[in-house]
């Protein structure tokens, strides 16, 4: 296995998170914001996104898990860690590393909205175009990629890999070269 090639680069990445949380801060002015990342993928761009976010922020974690298959999303996804606290009357903002179909965080947004957040919004460094997937308004997005399989930046292949500081593409193997 290794790495075919360099989809997004650091330095790109760095400045989308910088314009991300530019418009976070303006929008959350104010606001009682609460960012909730969703492990393991989410923790580098919650770390780096973070960094650009200056306005009063508390932040969380929950970790979930989607039955089925290394590289495909089944939809049942079971809570491994809850938040730490209630977030009724807070304003809710999910972060995330990948939209594929969508599935997992359907269902977050759903067991988040029965809690009553005053506001429940989503921030994702990739959305993967050319997949179908059920109508998710997603309020902060990075980067639109094409349905390949990726790598880096928080995104694992069976548990490695999140290390990378780029996004890329996987190549086999058994192939030579390139
Ligand atoms: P979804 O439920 O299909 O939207 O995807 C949920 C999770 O699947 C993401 O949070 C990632 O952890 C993982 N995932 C989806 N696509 C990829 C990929 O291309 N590379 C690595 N992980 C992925
Ligand atoms: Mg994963």
């Amino acid at each position: 296995m290794k790495i075919e090639r360099v989809l997004i680069s650091a330095d790109e990445i760095s400045e989308k998170l910088a314009e991300m949380g530019a418009a976070i801060s303006r929008d959350y002015e104010g606001r009682d914001l609460l960012m909730v990342g969703v492990l393991k993928g989410a923790f580098i761009v919650m770390a780096d996104l973070a960094r650009h976010i200056d306005i009063p922020v508390e932040f969380d974690f929950m970790a979930v898990s989607s039955y089925g298959a290394a590289t495909k999303t089944s939809g049942v996804v079971r809570i491994l860690k809850d938040l730490d606290d209630e977030i009724a009357d807070r304003d809710v903002l999910i972060v995330e590393d990948i939209i594929d179909s969508g599935l997992t965080l359907q269902y977050l947004m759903r067991s988040l909205k029965v809690r009553h957040p005053a506001s429940l919004e989503l921030a994702a460094l990739l959305v993967k175009d050319g997949v179908e997937r059920p109508e998710i308004p997603i309020k902060y997005e990075g980067f639109h990629i094409p349905p390949e399989f990726v790598l880096g930046y928080g995104l694992d292949y069976e548990g490695y890999y999140r290390n990378l500081p780029y996004v890329g593409v996987m190549g086999d193997d058994d192939e030579d070269g390139g």
